[in-house]
């Protein structure tokens, strides 16, 4: 087969937080595959970026009091560390705020008006006066129009979940200001997706057969609802963090039409740099529009919108090649939950290597619950730990172990040519190679890997049913140890290639040990030679530290209004540590700290979730005499709301733009003002007649929002 040719990417993570566990589970996912097409030889090219632009990344960046571009530097400093602790091979890494990126955004952009697809018109939005700019959905808050619930988002309701435009909403209110927004018009550039141009395009695009069944239903609900596709707004007015649009001062691309020319951009830079130049002799422009070129991206399910109808359709009128295929996945949960942070189920990428567990388990356990359908990853421990240890550890690695130990012993390491050994041919490599192989092709590794995993053990019963450690007690039966010692680790080499494209540096120490050069697909039938003396490959998971990955199951909810001092929440929160575990529930509620143990372990202070937080914003509440109502920026995609019993203690004009300490993965809390979202940390006595002052604690300057404290 003529080697194929593929531009790989994954989906653009937002510069302005770190990774979470989420994106791994696509880069792992696309880097599988990616490997896999690089054992058959293909010629790859895996690339990605930060996805820099819009308005949360300007607004974080002024609330830091940097600009954006030092915001987005520093979390691009962050990402190589993560990335190859995972060993995700991306060939290169670029940044949506590029000049390949404007210039290919800027000429896309006005290729699609030449081709009369982009249109003006005047809308009505929501203005923050105070801090002068048009205000995104998510920055208006106010009352749900069908329920009446208070501090409801300006898009949808997170407590009747109806779904509506921020004027619907009573008494709303920016976000960022606190101020009152006003109606006011502007210009606005759209591209027209009910151009019957378009329509057909797309309807042939996503309905001829190539996407998966699940995405393709979507895509259909779209192009042929009662609505029909609506044109796409796709300017954004200054100040805003993008790209200009041409002719057209003070208007810039909304970060949805740039973000996708950032596949295109940071290949451009891969090309211009010479990363290319090891596997194709051509430039970028030529490579992108050559028909043999194959072009995937790998994406979650909640971005299908942009990359079934927007991204094709930019692409084929503005005379680009379009894409093969979009592979979408579903999200992560954790034990059946959607992942959360605040409830106690959310795994940290960065907190998983730092308590050393091993990235491999990760991207094993991972490809073993993956498959080509759009559904959901459950993460659980238990299960964890079985597939680990009794799969991985327990029927692949334990075959390098059992079989070596006789080669290296009696037969100096040499292999016996077993090419004709019945026990050899038996196992029938060549069969489950071709199956594993299209599994690997189509995405379902899951199947993949269940297919391996009988080949071992197919490989151990031809072990055990030898008995080679009666063998090895008969000088005269050396010749048949010899052979199935040999059969076997013939089998284990053959699953190191299967297993290769999911654990590269396992792979890398099986290569050692078997004394080969880097293996490819094919070499699953070349039958090893020598082994060297068996070192550990891969120890098992100790249960113990799935324990340490997981925030604690939230046994408590803060207090409901009041900040809690520090000394006392670190006790509380000890105390709701305990709480979960039923064994050791052993002190009465709601005398958590009085019968806290006099000590506590690191792992029940690692339990804590104690982050930096930077105080947006902070407004009184109407009806409390007690409550701020904090915006915290702790790092994450959207700040956090949290109710704070301090308002006897400071007005809100002095905490805004501060930093201070909170507790990140406390139970939120539903207060009758709203969803409270955390605790903020401060000092004062427990004791009244010693001082009823509270102080908010401060961290040292230089720390930023979403820091951990330990
Ligand atoms: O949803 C997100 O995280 C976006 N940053 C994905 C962008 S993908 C591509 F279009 F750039
Ligand atoms: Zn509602």
């Amino acid at each position: 087969m003529a080697a194929r040719r593929l531009f790989v990417t994954t989906a653009l993570p937002y510069a302005n937080g770190s990774f979470h566990i989420g994106h791994f589970m696509e880069y792992i996912q696309a880097d599988i595959w990616v490997r896999f097409q690089r054992m058959q030889g293909h010629e790859v090219h895996f690339v990605c970026a930060d996805d820099a632009h819009g308005a949360p990344i300007m607004l974080k960046a002024q609330a830091e009091g940097l600009t954006p571009e030092a915001l987005v530097a520093r979390i691009a400093a962050e990402r190589p560390r993560y990335l190859q602790g995972f060993h995700i091979s991306f060939d290169h890494w670029h940044s949506t705020h590029s000049p390949e990126n404007t210039e290919l955004s800027q000429s896309i952009y006005r290729a699609l008006k030449a081709a009369g697809l982009i249109d003006t018109r005047t809308i009505e939005q929501f203005y923050d006066p105070v801090k002068g700019m048009f205000l995104p959905d998510r920055y208006i808050k106010g009352g749900c129009p069908k329920c009446g619930a208070a501090d409801q988002y300006g898009d949808a309701c997170e407590v009747c979940g109806a779904v509506y435009s921020p004027t619907d909403l009573t008494d709303p209110r920016s976000t960022l200001s606190g101020a009152t927004p006003v109606l006011r018009s502007s210009e606005h550039f759209f591209f027209r997706l009910s151009d019957p141009r378009c329509v057909d395009f797309l309807r042939e695009w996503s309905l001829g057969g190539r996407l998966q069944s699940e995405v393709a239903n979507k895509a259909r609900e779209w192009l042929e609802g009662d609505q029909g596709l609506g044109d796409w707004d796709i300017s954004r007015d200054e100040p805003y963090f993008g790209i200009p649009i041409p002719d057209a001062p003070g208007k810039y691309f909304y970060v949805w039409l740039d973000a996708p020319i950032g596949y295109l951009a940071s290949l451009k830079h891969h090309f211009d740099t010479g990363g290319a130049a090891r596997q194709t002799a051509q430039r970028f422009e030529e490579f992108i529009a050559d028909p043999g070129v194959e072009q995937f991206h790998f994406i979650g399910k909640d971005i299908i919108y942009f990359h079934t109808l927007f991204w094709p359709a930019m692409l084929r009128f503005s005379g680009r090649k379009v894409p093969d295929n979009i592979f979408v996945h579903g999200f992560i949960t954790v034990s059946g939950d959607k992942m959360s942070k605040s409830r106690g189920t959310g795994i940290s990428p960065l907190r998983y290597l730092d308590i050393g567990m091993n990235p491999e388990w990760l991207r094993y356990y991972i490809a073993a619950k993956l498959n080509s359908h759009v559904e959901d990853l459950d993460f659980n421990p238990d299960d964890f730990v079985a597939r680990v240890n009794a799969d991985l550890v327990g029927k692949y690695v334990n075959i390098a172990s059992r079989a070596s130990n006789f080669l290296t012993r009696l037969f100096e390491g040499q292999l016996a040519d077993v090419a004709q050994h019945p026990a050899w041919t038996a196992l029938d490599v060549g069969a489950a190679s071709a199956d594993i192989a299209q599994c690997y092709e189509g995405r379902d590794f899951g199947r993949a890997l269940r297919i391996a995993m009988e080949f071992a053990d197919r490989v151990n019963q031809t072990f055990d049913t030898a008995k080679p450690w009666d063998l090895a007690k008969d000088p005269a039966r050396r010749e048949e140890l010899q052979a199935i010692c040999s059969v076997c680790l013939a089998g284990f080499h053959a699953l190191t290639v299967w297993l290769k494209p999911v654990l590269p540096a396992l792979a890398l120490k099986a290569e050692a040990f078997l004394q080969t050069g880097p293996l490819g697909w094919a070499d699953c039938l070349r039958l090893p030679r020598q082994v060297s003396r068996y070192e550990h490959l891969m120890t098992r998971v100790d249960p113990k530290l799935l324990d340490s990955l997981f925030e604690p199951p939230a046994g408590s909810a803060p207090a409901p209004d009041a900040a809690v001092p520090a000394a006392k929440a670190v006790a509380k929160a000890a105390g709701a540590v305990k709480a979960a575990n039923p064994k050791a529930a052993d002190h009465k509620a709601g005398d958590a700290a009085a019968s806290a143990p006099a000590t506590i372990s690191i792992d029940d202070f690692a339990r804590l979730d104690l982050r930096i937080a930077l105080i947006v914003n902070a407004e009184t509440v109407a009806g409390s005499e007690k409550l701020l109502r904090l915006t915290l920026d702790c790092g994450e995609e959207t700040p956090r709301t949290v109710f704070s019993g301090i308002r006897s203690a400071y007005s809100p004009e002095q905490l805004i733009g501060r930093h201070t300490v909170m507790i990140a993965n406390l139970a939120p809390r539903k207060m009758k003002f709203g969803l409270s979202e955390g605790m903020v940390l401060a000092a004062g006595w427990d004791d009244p007649a010693r001082g009823t002052g509270i102080f908010l604690l401060d961290p040292d300057q230089g720390a930023q929002p979403g820091m951990k404290v330990r």
